[in-house]
């Protein structure tokens, strides 16, 4: 049959919710990058991918024409191109007031004296809706189309959280946080006791379900702390929630010296392996950090499939050392990327992109001139700019467990416009001087939220920023 025909019928049904014609570039698999020029990607109803049709494609011509006439069709100029949207594995909400402050403590007394003073405000739900549409919306306006958050441990106020995400049309994995011991957590800052945090959660969870439906784009996650925040009964009772209900969970894990040997020295265990005995180790678990993770733990996280959420610029301040991320890839773990607001004090995962790259070298390269070359650092431990960006798009995807992150049939229409024409930004290409591929690599170092022009989530404009211009 002409395939002339089989297009032109294909274009004579419904119309696609949307169609996006221009270039794609996305990293569907580590280290792999795809550069579609001229590509159409159409959006069914349910806001996945139905098709991503390439240039030479017979049936590109009559699909642009039928979105067009729908008024479906958005075409991009030269010079702006089609992302996945990016994916943030570990977001503190409530600690949005305090971005680019306070970093000159250790972790410990920086969450003692700065974080949870800050986090306790959100009892007042008018302080929580004015922290919480600010930072959705900076995130969404820098291309963040998923996050997982970390509330804080008040029940309305996260609720809150759920409710503006669902409203500006993130997708969005939200927690109640959950610390209940007395040794660590101040009176003024605390779930009254395990119970009651377990009891808030499962309300919390409610809420958001009822809110978005099981399945929605807003989810609940199950959120202790961290170890040392947590009494085990309120760890128990939490992995059997998990474990009955299925959902994400999210933790920190092994992230300095001072909570690494906390745990082994109340627990006698890693982290990793703690969490695992409570059941708190699955699939859907997101472990914030985990420098120190041991080759042990490296097995135990694979084995289930849990995610960890590397967030290299809170590292830098919290951490000691350098999260063995080539070492984590090589294993297969499933590893994304996180801005860790606020101890990470930068709210764009393209950031969160740069020094992932940096640290991974510094840790190849060690950074102590006094020590020889040769001993100075872990060979083989730096990552590039490719597998950075599947990090923070198709790897966070995989490490959450949902579809995203790739512009492939399928996969849900999260994704972005990066425009590399926009003057007031430091993102410059030069067509006579770069290779296909130097595009990706120039936004990865280069893009910034004024080049981050448009944002869908499940096919829904949540950002445009040239609303009222004509491209065509
Ligand atoms: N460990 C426990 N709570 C926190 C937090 O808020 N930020 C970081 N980076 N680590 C933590
Ligand atoms: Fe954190």
């Amino acid at each position: 049959m002409d395939p002339m025909t089989n297009a032109a019928d294909a274009a004579a049904g419904e119309p696609p919710l949307l169609a996006v014609a221009g270039t794609v570039i996305h990293t569907p698999e580590l280290g792999v990058i795809e550069i579609l020029e001229d590509a159409v990607v159409t959006v069914g109803e349910d806001g996945r991918i139905e098709r991503v049709i390439e240039a030479d494609d017979p049936a590109r011509e009559a699909t642009i024409e039928a979105a067009a006439a729908a008024g479906r069709l958005t075409l991009l100029r030269a010079g702006q191109y089609l992302l996945p949207g990016l994916v943030d594995l570990h977001v503190h909400a409530p600690q949005w007031p305090q971005i680019g402050k306070a970093l000159h403590l250790p972790l410990e007394q920086w969450l003692a004296n700065c974080t949870f003073p800050l986090e306790a405000r959100y009892a007042d739900l008018e302080f929580a809706a004015r922290s919480y549409g600010g930072l959705v919306d900076t995130l969404l306006a820098n291309g963040t189309t998923t996050a997982l958050y970390f509330g804080s441990v008040h029940l309305g106020a996260t609720q809150l959280l759920a409710d503006l995400c669902h409203a500006k049309g993130q997708r969005a994995l939200v927690g109640k946080v959950v610390m209940d011991d007395p040794t660590l957590c101040p009176d003024y800052y605390r779930d009254a006791s395990a119970t009651i945090a377990v009891a808030e959660t499962e309300m919390f969870i409610e809420h958001v379900q009822r809110l978005a439906g099981p399945e929605g784009r807003v989810r609940p996650v199950i959120t202790p702390r961290f170890i040392p925040a947590c009494t085990n009964a309120a760890l128990e009772e939490l992995g059997r929630l998990a474990r009955q209900t299925g959902l994400h969970v999210q933790t920190h894990c092994s992230e300095s010296d001072w909570e690494h040997d906390f745990v082994r020295h109340r627990l006698g265990a890693t982290d990793t392996r703690s969490l695992e005995a409570f059941g708190l180790l699955g699939r859907r678990t997101i472990l914030a950090h985990s420098n120190f993770i041991c080759d042990d733990d490296m097995d135990a996280i694979g084995g289930c499939g849990a995610g960890i959420g590397h967030c290299p610029l809170s590292n830098a301040y919290f951490s000691n050392a350098v999260f063995p991320l080539a070492q984590a890839l090589e294993k297969k773990l499933h590893v994304g990327l996180g801005t860790d607001i606020s101890g990470g004090p930068d709210a764009s995962i393209f950031s969160a992109c740069r020094h992932a790259i940096a640290a991974s070298r510094m840790l190849a390269d060690g950074v102590d001139a006094r020590i020889a070359p040769d001993k100075r650092g872990r060979p083989g431990a730096a990552i590039d700019f490719a597998e950075a960006f599947w990090l923070a798009t198709a790897g966070g995807g995989i490490a959450l467990d949902l579809p995203i992150g790739v512009i492939a049939p399928g996969f849900a229409f999260d994704a972005m416009v990066i425009d590399t024409t926009v003057p007031d930004a430091d993102l410059t290409l030069w067509p006579d001087l770069d290779e296909p591929e130097d595009v990706l690599q120039r936004i990865v170092y280069g893009a910034a939220r004024a080049n981050v022009r448009r944002v869908w989530v499940d096919g829904i404009t949540v950002v445009d920023k040239d609303a009222g211009l004509d491209w065509s």
